[in-house]
């Protein structure tokens, strides 16, 4: 997989400590305004946008979901703590979009191999190329690689953090892990999406994506998006010997 051109990394604005429930229970903190949709943003001119090919309703989970012609945005989520601090990306080279093999390592990644791949599109349906697509998800221990001393702790043989950049069609893929629940979560990935020019990186979603089938009832940060835009969070799934795929377009504003 192509590794995205270099971008300026801008440090977590929202990572704050970590809220500790009654039960002892680690959990992330709702940060900004989790509740918000995103905002109509005016950058047309810096995009790359191609012409989308596919008709509205031919879009997988988009049929019948609204009267109108326009998608609904793919709600943020809030980006919790541990999206990756300056010493992991000081320690850790490899970022690109295998997630499952580290650059130097012999050790393979535990846990259940998970392709996650789809669109990026904004609210016409048309594809969004060359947006950056990041992920960050916890090892098959439960533990997220953010920091170096958390590299040393947790899976040498998971990368935990991994970008790359739409092509013209707005597709992203990635090869990482399924998720797996930890400290009162569900099993989920945590996802941004950036327009980079000149190096300036720019984002327009932060959130993250669960899996079709898990329970989702108990989770607090899903439930926190409007009820009617939840399914707007959860990737299709199909299970194969060899692996999960999920299936998962991201609509953002543009
Ligand atoms: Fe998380």
């Amino acid at each position: 997989m192509t590794r995205p051109a270099p971008t300026a990394l801008i440090p977590s604005s929202s990572a704050c400590p970590l809220i500790r429930a009654a039960t002892g229970a680690v959990v992330e903190p709702l940060a900004g305004a989790p509740f918000a949709e995103q905002p109509e943003r005016i950058a047309r001119r810096r995009l790359v946008l191609a012409a989308s090919g596919l008709p509205l309703l031919a879009l997988p989970g988009l049929a019948g979901a609204t009267g109108s012609t326009a998608l609904p945005l793919t709600p943020r989520q809030s980006e919790g703590p541990f999206y990756p601090q300056q010493s992991f990306f000081a320690a850790r080279s490899d970022l690109d979009a295998d997630l499952l093999q580290v650059t130097g390592s012999a050790a393979l990644a535990r846990g259940t191999p998970m392709a996650l791949s789809g669109r990026v599109l904004n609210t016409r349906g048309e594809p969004v190329g060359g947006a950056l697509v990041e992920i960050w998800q916890c090892d098959a221990g439960g533990t997220y690689l953010y920091t170096a001393q958390t590299l040393r702790q947790g899976d040498p043989g998971f990368q935990g953090f991994g970008r790359t950049v739409t092509d013209a069609q707005g597709r992203y893929a990635f090869r990482t892990l399924r998720p797996v629940p930890y400290g009162g979560r569900v099993p989920h990935v945590h996802v941004k999406v950036a327009l980079t020019e000149r190096d300036i990186r720019r984002d327009l979603l932060t959130t993250q994506v669960y899996l079709r089938g898990d329970d989702l009832s108990g989770d607090f940060v899903i439930r926190s998006a409007p009820a009617a835009l939840r399914d707007r969070l959860i990737a299709s799934v199909q299970t194969t010997a060899a692996e999960v795929r999920a299936s998962w377009d991201i609509v953002v504003a543009i």
